[in-house]
């Protein structure tokens, strides 16, 4: 079944996507009725079911399909310790300048982007003398700017009564340290041996100093990661490295964009390492990985790119990191996921800042894995499907969503409002809502309900027409080709999940 849409695409703006989302209910301002507060969204109704399906298909591929990954779900509050030996309390800084005169307060590297110069190492000199040489002063009030100061960007509360020091703790800023400080309790109860991953989904908190781009810079978001354990004598034995050997990826390299080279590069996952642009098959491994997933659900892949970390980017832990980038037609190429090589870096740190030994066995020696690092933003993701799947056909709006995220499956419609017709749809309802998430729609003209149900990118619509009360027989509309098929009530099960799962 051809499923394509004849479609302008790339003419999607950031706007019509919040304006899609406040209208339709995917999304709103928290505290909207106080005026909203930055950086912070709340999920309506139909974004709440996109979050559940991407969660749970993102658990089904990378965990519960798989022999040698466990989930874990750790605390948002967490003990203060775990941040010092991670190194956020030292380095997790943004630089902000503030105006002399309308005190308006500026993260400094994009108030330097902003006026297209590019901050290839952020540091505190280099910002300060890139403000003076470009004469860059307060957009708002033309007011001199200050010399930038560090900003830590992890939010502190206090755990207790007490407001002191000695009570400070964190909200996690990634959740990838609970799965270090859980390694431990991983190793003794799960019987676990190398290699293998530690999952684990849930909320991160960035007091980011300017969030924007709507769901893109968040205070509050949500991440999907994996941290995968690795002898680092075996970095090149990933047992699974066949299977994704001949994949073609986009890729640009550090050493692409260090001459200036803008377009990434096609080539197989195979030429990606021998060629050493990544460096060692796991990576590899895990980079392809990770675009296949994001491919399934409905990312095109000429859309998607691995690009390499350059020095200056790179974090204080990480041995070589990708980034995958979605090309956002208003944004330009945009960070989705990060996939980095963290060698054993974290492990080592909690173990010399508890104390405690955080080793496994491996072929009869004691060793600290390495670690590879897919993590993923949902609300990043989200933000890539709706900009992906948005297309104005003649003046109507299909978002044409994968039906593995979109927010119903299924819309059916008593052709005419009245009985048997209504009586007959709601049987149909109930019969399909027992395995899909179904809606009922009876309000308004046929087609302004397929309307409703396309902007939403509801993937089929069941209709119940005269037909129906003769043969029994219902259509099946398909939202991107509008083309209709008729099928028997008793085959509609199995004919829509041979559908929806044939869907590209
Ligand atoms: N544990 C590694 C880590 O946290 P990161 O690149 O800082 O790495 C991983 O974050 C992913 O989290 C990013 O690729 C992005 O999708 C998401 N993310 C990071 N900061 C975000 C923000 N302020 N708002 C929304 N998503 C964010």
């Amino acid at each position: 079944m051809s499923i394509g849409v004849e479609t302008q695409t790339r003419r999607v703006t950031l706007e019509d996507i919040t304006n899609l989302c406040l209208r339709r209910g995917f999304f709103f301002p928290s505290g909207r009725i106080y005026g909203g507060l930055g950086g912070f969204f709340d999920y309506g109704p139909l974004g709440a079911e996109m979050r559940r399906d991407i969660l749970n298909d993102w658990w089904t591929y990378f965990v519960e399909r798989r022999e040698d990954i466990v989930g874990i779900y750790g605390t948002i509050i967490t003990h203060p310790r775990t941040w010092e030996a991670s190194g956020h309390v030292e380095s997790f800084i943004d630089y902000i300048v503030r105006c002399s005169r309308c005190n308006f307060e500026y993260r400094a590297d994009h108030l330097l982007e902003d006026h297209g110069v590019k901050v290839i190492e952020p540091t505190r000199e280099n910002i300060a003398r890139l403000i003076r040489e470009h004469n860059i002063r307060c957009p708002k009030c033309g007011g001199i700017l200050s010399e930038p100061e560090a900003f830590n960007l992890m939010f502190t509360t206090y755990v207790g009564p007490k407001k002191t020091r000695a009570n400070l703790a964190y909200l996690r800023p990634e959740t990838a340290q609970l799965i270090f400080t859980n390694f431990k309790n991983i190793v003794f109860t799960m019987r676990v041996t190398l290699p293998f991953g530690i999952a684990q989904v849930g909320k991160a908190f960035r007091n980011e100093i300017s969030p924007r781009n709507f769901l893109f810079r968040m205070r509050e978001f949500e991440q999907m990661e994996i941290e995968y354990f690795i002898n680092p004598k075996k970095m090149n034995y990933c047992p699974f490295f066949e299977e994704v050997k001949d994949t073609e990826i986009y890729i640009l390299t550090a050493e692409m964009q260090e001459e200036g080279i803008e377009d990434a590069r096609r080539i197989t996952a195979k030429e990606a390492l021998e060629t050493g642009i990544i460096e060692n098959e796991w990576h590899t491994y895990w980079i392809v990985e990770s675009l296949k997933w994001l491919w399934s659900i409905g990312l095109k892949p000429e859309h998607l790119r691995a690009r390499e970390h350059v020095k200056t980017e790179l974090a204080h832990y990480a041995i070589q990191t990708f980034d995958i980038e979605y090309y956002f037609p208003f944004m330009g190429w945009k960070e989705i996921e990060g996939i980095s090589n963290r060698g054993d870096f974290d492990l080592r740190r909690h173990q010399e800042f508890s104390k405690e030994e955080l080793h496994i066995v491996d072929d009869g020696e004691k060793i600290i894995p390495y670690v590879i690092e897919p993590s993923f933003g949902l609300e990043r993701i989200i933000l890539a499907l709706l900009t992906e799947s948005y297309h104005k056909v003649q003046n109507r709006l299909i978002l044409s969503l994968h039906p593995k995220v979109a927010p119903y499956k299924i819309g059916i419609y008593p052709l005419v409002t009245k009985e048997p017709f209504k009586g007959k749809a709601r049987e149909v309802y109930r019969m399909l809502g027992t395995k899909y998430r179904v809606f009922y729609d009876e309000k308004g003209s046929i087609g302004r309900r397929y309307a409703r149900a396309d902007e939403i990118g509801v993937p089929l619509g069941i209709t119940i027409d005269g037909q129906t009360l003769e043969d029994n027989t219902v259509t099946i509309r398909f939202r991107d080709t509008k083309e209709q098929i008729r099928v028997p009530i008793e085959r509609l099960i199995e004919e829509i999940d041979k559908i929806l799962n044939n869907w590209l």
